[in-house]
């Protein structure tokens, strides 16, 4: 599957944001309670994007870790580095691309992770192998993605909104699948986690925020949606008009998050 994929900094930023203002749940929480790292684990994120995971890593293990993190985004690993540098916390922000040999050494980490990034892979046996590679054996994997019933109502909305086909997304079309079963061939042992977080939206605002944030034309997922420059704006407009007829029938708007924790061990 060609990915024809950048995350911009300001898109990923903002997600974030509404995730952790409107969302009932703490992802990272959740995480750091499955995954049970140890003092002095040597850990590798992959699609680290501004360092999320990093931080969080660094942050239940007291700094006692040797953290990396690694990405396409120069300029995200910038974001990474800038708060590194503001916490003095050494960790290390490399360029990584998925579809190329990892710069690491075989067995090197006691633990990888790859969160909500793993599906931009163009070639899914390859990078988990290269995830696998790198493991040490008796060390773990832990990816998250979306499952196929993530987000249900913000597909519908904008499908009501403008009686298109929602695009095939590289994530919830494949991640309980193809990634799944990859992930089940290669390691051990496979544990499947299931993570709900309900967004609620009591004003249209932040749920078109997140919208704009979702289907900006550089992320390309959306492109068969925009012919013309002036259709990004028609289309929000469009879609405001359903979310809001939405909240004016049920009081607020409910986006459920339906996320996959995959836990391997090589
Ligand atoms: C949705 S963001 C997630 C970032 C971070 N893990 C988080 O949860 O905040 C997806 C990340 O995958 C990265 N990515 C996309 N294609 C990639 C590739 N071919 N190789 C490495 N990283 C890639 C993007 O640059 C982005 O940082």
């Amino acid at each position: 599957m060609k990915i024809d994929f950048q995350e911009t900094t300001k898109d990923l930023a903002t997600r974030i944001d509404i995730h952790s203002k409107f969302g009932a749940r703490d992802i990272d929480a959740w995480m750091i309670d499955l995954i049970k790292l140890q003092p002095g684990n040597v850990i590798l994120d992959v699609g680290c994007g501004s360092g999320k995971q990093c931080f969080s890593y660094y942050d239940n293990l007291h700094g006692n870790a040797k953290i990396t993190g690694g990405d396409v985004s120069e300029d995200l690993l910038n974001q990474a580095r800038v708060e590194d540098k503001k916490r003095n916390s050494g960790m290390e922000f490399v360029y990584l691309d998925f579809n190329k040999k990892f710069p690491f050494a075989n067995n090197l980490y006691d633990f990888v992770s790859c969160c909500f990034a793993i599906y931009y892979a163009e070639n899914v046996p390859f990078t988990i192998s290269e995830m696998h590679r790198v493991t040490q054996p008796g060390g773990r994997l832990f990816t998250t993605g979306p499952m196929p019933e993530n987000k249900k109502v913000f597909y519908d909305i904008i499908r009501e909104a403008t009686g298109k086909q929602i695009p095939l997304m590289p994530g919830s079309s494949r991640y309980s699948s193809e990634f799944l079963s990859t992930i089940k061939s290669l390691y051990s042992k496979v544990e499947v986690h299931i993570f709900e977080n309900p967004l609620t939206f009591e004003s249209v605002e932040p749920y078109m925020a997140y919208t704009r944030a979702s289907m900006s034309e550089d992320r390309h997922l959306w492109s068969s949606f925009f012919q013309s420059k002036d259709d990004f704006e028609k289309i929000m407009d469009q879609i405001t008009a359903v979310a809001k007829k939405r909240l004016d029938q049920e009081g607020k708007l409910v986006m459920t998050k339906v996320v996959g924790g995959f836990l391997a061990t090589k």
